[in-house]
């Protein structure tokens, strides 16, 4: 069944490497491929009339909105508002009406982003649920909905579902950016491009796997370990602590590069693991630098990016795609990590799937 572990020890495991055919299938509901073009994407929702866009989640799926926040303000040139929907449902939020909400969720139906949404009602332009089960509390709340294609997802740490929240907030940037005029045709049809090599990016960067188990061996030593990455890689670094500690149960803690020396370089000691996401482009080097200081004070760093010499060396993808594969080499990362380590991976102590209650 749709449902059965097929041959890996676990759900996640399984849920991991399903990542090219489930991306495959959302972005064929998202690209037409031969016309390189957006295919008829939520034509009821005009993102010229924005004034902001609003994204809203819990968990995995605010990293998904955090990362897609950068992509919105790139592609589409509007203002961007994240919030943690637990946080979001109890601000005293000034609107002007003109506001789109995004409301993104695996299940639909945690609470707080629920809540979060139907608080919203009647006073903001429209209402958008990025959702993984079309029948579910959050879609049906929603005024229009994307599906993110990825079938039952069982292991409590989300994966495919959050590589699916990329792609799709990617597409909800590129039909807004075409929307509002922000992009020529020529930068749409070189970000289509990019989106169409996600799939394959993914299934490359799943190659990486007996080189994470080696990297995870080590790391499953640790008591503490940190996680760096810069701009559209900080989100990513905040992800990857999240499954860390989701089902390894190390406290793991990311920190954006640039914020390094405002404190968490103080807790770098010798040994002390440090994870980077590599930037590539114009901020290359300020991430190379940061790596440099915590380096220079001993920590163990364990490099993630395309470049030679990468401890964890990543297909060569463009500046969007690259999110798809650091974000597959941090599930990868925590899975052997918990498996090193012996937990229960599919069913981590003291969470559950989906938070139905406050
Ligand atoms: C729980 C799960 C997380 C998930 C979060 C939001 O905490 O353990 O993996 O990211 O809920 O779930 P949702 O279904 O709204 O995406």
């Amino acid at each position: 069944s749709v449902v059965d572990k097929g041959p890996w020890p676990h759900y996640m495991r399984k849920e991991i490497e399903e990542q090219p055919e489930s991306l495959g299938r959302l972005l064929g509901t998202l690209v037409d491929p031969g016309a390189n073009a957006l295919k008829p994407l939520l034509e009821e929702i005009d993102f010229a009339a924005a004034d902001r866009i609003i994204l809203l989640g819990c968990g995995t799926a605010h990293y998904a909105c955090h990362l897609a926040s950068y992509w919105i303000e790139e592609l589409a040139r509007c203002p961007v508002e994240i919030d943690l929907a637990s946080e979001y449902r109890y601000r005293d939020r000034p609107l002007t009406g003109r506001e789109i909400v995004i409301a993104v969720s695996q299940s639909g139906e945690t609470a707080d982003t629920l809540s979060a949404l139907t608080a919203l009602s009647g006073r903001v332009a429209a209402r958008l649920a990025v959702v993984n089960v079309p029948t579910s509390s959050i879609a049906r709340e929603a005024d229009a909905i994307l599906e993110l294609q990825a079938g039952p997802e069982i292991g409590v740490a989300s994966t495919k579902a959050f590589t699916g929240q990329l792609m799709a907030l990617m597409a909800v940037a590129l039909k807004a950016g075409r929307d509002r005029g922000a992009l020529c045709d020529a930068r749409l049809a070189e970000a289509i491009t990019e989106l169409t090599s996600v799939p394959r990016i993914v299934a490359d960067t799943l190659r990486l796997v007996p080189a994470v188990e080696t990297a995870a061996r080590r790391l499953a030593e640790a008591s503490d370990l940190y996680f760096l990455g810069r701009d559209v890689h900080y989100p990513i670094a905040r992800e990857a602590a999240l499954k860390m500690k989701e089902i390894s149960y190390i406290h793991a803690e990311a920190y954006a590069a640039g914020e390094l020396k405002h404190g968490p370089i103080a807790l770098i000691d010798e040994g002390t693991p440090v994870v980077v996401f590599d930037n590539l482009g114009a901020l290359h080097e300020k991430t190379a630098s940061n790596t440099a200081e915590v380096a220079a004070r001993g920590a163990e760093v364990v490099r993630i990016g395309p470049e030679e010499g990468a401890a964890l060396r990543t297909p060569e993808a463009g500046p969007h795609a690259t999110g798809f594969a650091y974000a597959v080499v941090a599930q990868l990362l925590a899975y052997f990590v918990a498996v090193e380590k012996g937990t229960d991976v599919d069913q981590p102590r003291n969470l559950a799937k989906s938070v139905t209650v406050e």
